[in-house]
């Protein structure tokens, strides 16, 4: 019996409709395929914490959480009860960093029985590989000045081990896919970084000769992504870059409800944290309308990194059966609730079983 012991922070908003949901279908999985066993503890961290204690987790958070093979983590935000940038950097962002979550892995593609916007949603399945640690989200700049002389500073910190490390990932992973890399740049502007990165990306791609490469600016690959996805596979994008386009892609999906995210702690001495791309969605609470599907697929990007691929690519046939049957919540076109497409993935993992 192979036994995981993962982390639940369900965190703000719909973080706890949807993180209950995916756990019920891990569980679900546990009891018909045998074999696996999930221990989950759930920690209340969260802007109702911080209320309480005056900060998002406690002293030893990290310590507490390093004994576990993961964190399966809902959304992180509730602007009422606390600022975005003491929240989000108290949780969210300092996993990705403590825990050096360098990846963030973020597959993309039109599900079965979804409407998408674009004109060929087939062509659309590739995956954003996202530099998780650094890029545009440093922490060096500040604010100076008041009244109408104030100016804010933000600098961008772009390492060479960092670029390499995640463009590395990006063309390991098209080795395994249609072996292209398409490179998100913006060389034209008046950045220093984009020219190191694209030198970067040069030199890494001479060890992969077997992959084709391509590098667009970011704005017209944005365009690309709506008028020619069949030019994608794999993505390789600087941490706001591919912040961007993830929400895009997941825009063309259907909705942001809908989307995947794996941080990843490539050697493997953290736990990994899967969370969704969406946030707590304040304006859907406590409606059983949450779109359960991008926190369940989630989980089955968890299940992969386990090195549950069988599973994990069960879960998601049984997602995409769920999806194609018009069992959909109503941001992607539906009537039905979390709560009944949650229960269809279950009652369709028993059938499969
Ligand atoms: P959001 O993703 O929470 O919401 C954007 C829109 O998408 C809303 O209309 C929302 O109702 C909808 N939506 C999101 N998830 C959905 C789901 N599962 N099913 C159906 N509809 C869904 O983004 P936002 O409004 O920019 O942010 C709200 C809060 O969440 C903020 O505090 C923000 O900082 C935070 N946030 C957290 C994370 C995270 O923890 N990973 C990610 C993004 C935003
Ligand atoms: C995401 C989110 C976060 C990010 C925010 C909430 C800090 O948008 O996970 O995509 O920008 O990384
Ligand atoms: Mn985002």
């Amino acid at each position: 019996m192979k036994k995981y012991m993962i982390a639940n922070i369900p965190g703000d908003g719909i973080g706890k409709e949807v993180v209950p949901a995916a756990t019920k279908v891990l569980e679900a999985i546990s009891d018909i395929h045998g074999g696996i066993r999930f221990d989950f503890n759930e920690f209340p961290w969260s802007c109702e914490y911080y209320v309480e204690h005056g900060k998002m987790m406690p002293e030893d958070g990290l310590e507490i959480l390093k004994n576990y093979h993961a964190i399966f983590l809902g959304a992180v935000g509730n602007i009422q009860l606390v600022p975005d940038h003491i929240s989000l950097w108290g949780l969210l962002i300092k996993f990705r960093r403590e825990f050096e979550q360098v990846i963030n892995y973020r597959p993309a593609k039109v599900l079965p029985g979804v409407k998408s916007k674009i004109v060929n949603p087939k062509d659309f399945d590739l995956i954003v590989v996202r530099e998780n640690s650094e890029g545009e989200y440093s922490e060096v700049g500040g604010r100076i000045f008041r009244g109408e002389d104030e100016i804010a500073i933000q600098n961008s910190i772009f390492s060479r081990r960092g670029t390499e490390r995640v463009m590395r990932f990006a063309f390991e992973l098209a080795d395994k896919r249609k072996k292209h890399v398409t490179s998100a740049t913006k060389s034209n502007g008046i950045f220093h970084s984009m020219p190191f990165w694209d030198e970067v990306f040069k030199d890494v791609s001479r060890d992969y000769s077997g992959i084709e490469t391509d590098s667009q600016h970011i704005d017209a690959l944005a365009a690309f992504f709506v008028t020619n996805p069949e030019r994608f596979d794999v993505i390789v994008a600087s941490n706001l870059f591919g912040d961007v386009l993830s929400d895009l892609g997941a825009a063309i999906m259907g909705s942001v409800g809908v989307a995947p995210a794996a941080n990843i702690n490539v050697n493997g001495e953290y736990p990994s944290m899967f969370e969704p791309v969406h946030g707590s969605a304040p304006d859907i609470i406590g409606k059983n309308i949450a779109n359960p599907i991008g926190q369940i697929w989630t989980a089955k990007l968890m299940l992969d990194h386990f090195g549950e691929e069988e599973l994990g690519s069960l879960l998601l046939d049984v997602i995409e059966k769920t999806t194609n049957k018009g069992i959909l919540t109503p941001d992607i076109g539906g009537k039905h609730t979390t709560s009944e497409v949650t229960e269809e993935i279950i009652q369709g993992l028993k059938v499969r079983s």
